[in-house]
């Protein structure tokens, strides 16, 4: 699809800055490492004097954090280009800038097809954003070449007490199916001091809770030179030590790397949460070969085993794709033996979507889209079945919950989450940041209910 606007396009971005207090407004899609690098994007743009418009009407930029993984999130953010050039018709000195894995995708392209847009640039060079707005020459974009950790950058926090943290970006992996090695890049890990240091900075900024980001977090390390290299567990446990972070989670890990001593840092490390996403993809071994996923079943069941048998109240979620080329009814059969065998108290499932230069695409026996939709039915059942008949071991007991703000569904109740990372509705006072205690008295398969508890406001 080839996309134009009239003549609309300026030879290049504004100088924002020379502005008084320009307005930006950023869309982020995708996982949660575009939801950090957009704090980063939202940090290094108001530290240059811009603030953020409630709406793209109101905006003199209008940025797009964007995500390639499924053919869905391509269109989705294709609908919201389309509304940004419509404000663009209407004020044409509005400046567009697409970032993120799509626009690393397509790279230069995306100025052929969407002649609107002013500045792309990709998840590598989110800190040369404020250069690329400056330039008169638009050769200054698109180098799509990873120059730096967009974890460097200053950030504006969606949540106080919350903090994401990049400890890698790039994955080395060669997933089939999967659009990231070629938009992330090949795996580079952050030096373990300046993360402790990262971490510590957040603690006193009064965050309790961080979560480690990276594509294959337990990889991490193996990059880095001898001197400073620390294993995954070992950073876990120099993060554990920092003085005010209650809270760690990351995501996500490889099977083929999840190895006994993180298992074992979650029975040990105090502020290491119960709770394990290990994405599964497929229960059937041919089709983990042909993901590339370098694990068999067994393998992956010995990790859940292992994960149990230290830790056997931990949260297990899982990520799977059903109707992966190649994929028969057995096969799918298998998966859903795992998914009854395992437990999961959560999974997300996906139909396996063709992407383009991945090498799955290119397969024979692509299977046919209502194949899948009718196996992801059948998965679905079988996920929620069980994470409800997981959840029933919460009822009766007390759990630590981090509280997040208003429920959802009920705003006179308070929604926080238990280290298992259950979403809990609960009758109570408190507010966002606080840990505290809740009786729990139901469970469905995805929240936990339950009230306030009367002994006592979680410690430690
Ligand atoms: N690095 C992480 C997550 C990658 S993307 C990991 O390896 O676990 C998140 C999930 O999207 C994947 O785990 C996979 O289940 C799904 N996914 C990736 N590519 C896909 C594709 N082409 N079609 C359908 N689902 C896909
Ligand atoms: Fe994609 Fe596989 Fe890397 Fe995950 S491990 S980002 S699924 S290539
Ligand atoms: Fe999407 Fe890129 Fe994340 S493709 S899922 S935004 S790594």
């Amino acid at each position: 699809m080839y996309e134009t606007l009239a003549d609309s396009r300026p030879a290049a971005a504004a100088p924002l800055t020379l502005r008084a207090m320009p307005a930006y407004h950023l869309t982020t899609f995708g996982c949660q490492m575009n939801e950090h690098d957009s704090e980063r994007m939202k940090g290094m743009l108001e530290s240059l004097g811009y603030q953020e418009a409630d709406s793209r009407t109101e905006a003199d930029l209008i940025l797009f954090n964007t995500c390639s993984i499924r053919e869905k999130a391509d269109e989705r953010f294709i609908a919201h280009l389309q509304e940004a050039k419509g404000v663009k018709r209407r004020s044409p000195e509005t400046v567009i800038g697409v970032g993120g894995c799509w626009a690393q995708s397509v790279k230069d392209e995306v100025f052929q097809r969407f002649p609107y847009v002013d500045v792309a640039f990709g998840p590598g060079q989110v800190h040369k954003l404020a250069e690329f707005l400056n330039s008169d020459s638009l050769s200054a974009q698109g180098y799509f070449e990873f120059e730096g950790f967009t974890g460097e950058l200053p950030a504006k926090r969606a949540r106080d007490f919350q903090g994401w943290v990049q400890i890698s970006v790039g994955c080395n992996m060669k997933c089939s199916y999967c659009i990231v090695p070629s938009t992330r890049g090949r795996e580079v890990s952050r030096d373990p001091q300046s993360l402790v240091d990262e971490v510590t900075r957040l603690a006193e900024d009064g965050v309790s809770e961080v979560t480690l980001l990276g594509q294959n977090v337990n990889s991490y390390g193996r990059d880095l030179p001898k001197e400073t290299r620390i294993t995954f567990a070992e950073l876990l446990a120099r993060i554990d030590a920092i003085d005010g972070i209650e809270r760690i989670r990351y995501t996500s890990p490889h099977p083929k790397d999840m190895r006994e001593d993180v298992i074992l840092a979650h029975a040990q490390l105090p502020s290491l949460c119960e709770h394990i996403h290990l994405p599964l993809q497929s229960g059937s071994s041919p089709i983990l070969k042909a993901m590339r996923r370098t694990y068999t079943r067994e393998r992956y069941m010995d990790r859940v085993a292992m994960i149990r048998e230290h830790v056997p109240d931990c949260g297990l979620t899982t990520d799977i794709i059903v109707g992966f080329p190649g994929e028969t009814e057995a096969d799918f059969e298998q998966t859903l033996e795992v998914v009854e065998e395992v437990g999961y108290d959560q999974a997300f499932t996906f139909i396996y979507s063709p992407r383009r230069e991945t090498d799955a695409a290119e397969l024979p026996n692509q299977v046919p889209h209502e194949v899948g939709v009718a196996r992801m039915e059948r998965l679905v059942e079988a996920v929620q079945r069980r994470a409800h008949e997981r959840a029933q071991r919460f009822v009766g007991r007390s759990l630590e919950v981090l509280i997040e703000g208003e429920s959802r569904t009920d705003p006179g109740r308070l929604r926080g989450r238990s280290r298992h990372n259950k979403v809990v509705n609960f009758n109570g006072l408190g507010s966002a940041g606080e840990r505290v205690m809740v009786d729990i008295t139901g469970a469905t398969s995805q929240t936990l209910t339950g009230e306030m508890s009367l002994v006592a406001r979680a410690t430690g």
